[in-house]
């Protein structure tokens, strides 16, 4: 069943599928910057920090999608159609996302409902969070002494209909990066300890990563459920677990407060653009 009235040819507008990087807004692509510069309407995620939102032209129509407009995952039906909508007025449209689009982001979802609609697109990728945390975290995801792949999961997934394979994840040459995972750490924390990955390997929780308000807890796999407890630890957070975790504190290079007056320096540029 087709969901929508496809206009005639030549009346479409584009999306553009947009990745805002982590959150330092430095850490845009420069494409992502022109695309936004001339956007006509944006959709932006709860996740676009708003350093990134105050880069985008104050006569585009800007529509919060995300938890902070009060809606969940359930309203991704309704964020599609949205998008072929607003496409169809001729519009550049432009659907801005936290990191990458295409990294536990739903973009291919929201893709494939424009293919459906007959509506044009590009695609631009994102600094996703495992990337940008990575750096300002002083954590190499892989590295020729302590491991020599990396593994990106989510710990949101439905666990009890689809189980997470943990021994898949136990390798421990192999560096474990869990998206969404801190409400399910407990599970993590057993999952990989039943699969034979040590107790103590070392672990590390990033909170507001790339931000000035980035935290870093760090501890041992078998001290998950632990850390994961601190009333310090704000929403987002990724964790790293392995054994280059251990090279967090003598490659600690960040300075969260040198974040916001970056900031300031790269939105007064873009004034002078
Ligand atoms: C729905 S996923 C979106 C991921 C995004 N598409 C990306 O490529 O980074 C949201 C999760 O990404 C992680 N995340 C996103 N931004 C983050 C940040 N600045 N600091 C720490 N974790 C972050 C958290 O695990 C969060 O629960």
């Amino acid at each position: 069943m087709a969901l929508f009235t496809l206009p005639r040819q030549g009346d479409f507008g584009k999306v553009w599928l947009v990745g805002a990087g982590p959150g330092d807004v430095e850490l845009l692509t420069l494409k992502a910057y022109r695309i936004l510069k001339q956007a006509d309407v944006v959709l932006f995620d709860a996740l676009v920090s708003d350093d990134i939102m105050a880069l985008v032209p104050e006569s585009a129509e800007k529509i919060a999608v995300g938890k902070r407009a009060g809606k969940h995952s359930a309203a991704q039906d309704e964020i599609n159609q949205l998008l072929v909508t607003k496409a169809y007025t001729r519009k550049n449209v432009v659907r801005l996302k936290g990191g990458d689009p295409f990294i536990f982001g739903r973009g291919g979802e929201e893709l494939e409902t424009l293919v459906e609609a007959g509506v044009t697109f590009e695609v631009v990728p994102g600094i996703t969070a495992a990337s940008g945390t990575s750096a300002y975290a002083g954590i190499p995801l892989t590295h020729r002494d302590h491991a020599q792949g990396v593994t990106f999961i989510t710990g949101h997934c439905k666990l009890e209909s689809r189980p997470m394979d943990w021994n898949a994840c136990a390798n421990s040459q192999n560096t474990l990066v869990i998206y969404m995972g801190i409400l399910n750490a407990a599970t993590i924390e057993q999952g990989l300890i039943d699969a034979g990955r040590s107790a103590s390997t070392p672990v590390a929780i990033v909170s507001k990563a790339t931000t000035s308000e980035q935290r870093r807890f760090i501890g041992t796999l078998g001290e998950l459920g632990q850390l994961v407890s601190s009333p310090e630890l704000k929403m987002p957070a990724l964790m790293i677990i392995g054994e280059v975790v251990g090279l967090a504190d003598s490659l600690n290079w960040f300075n969260p407060e040198q974040v916001q007056s970056n900031a300031e320096q790269a939105l007064s540029l873009s004034l002078q653009v």
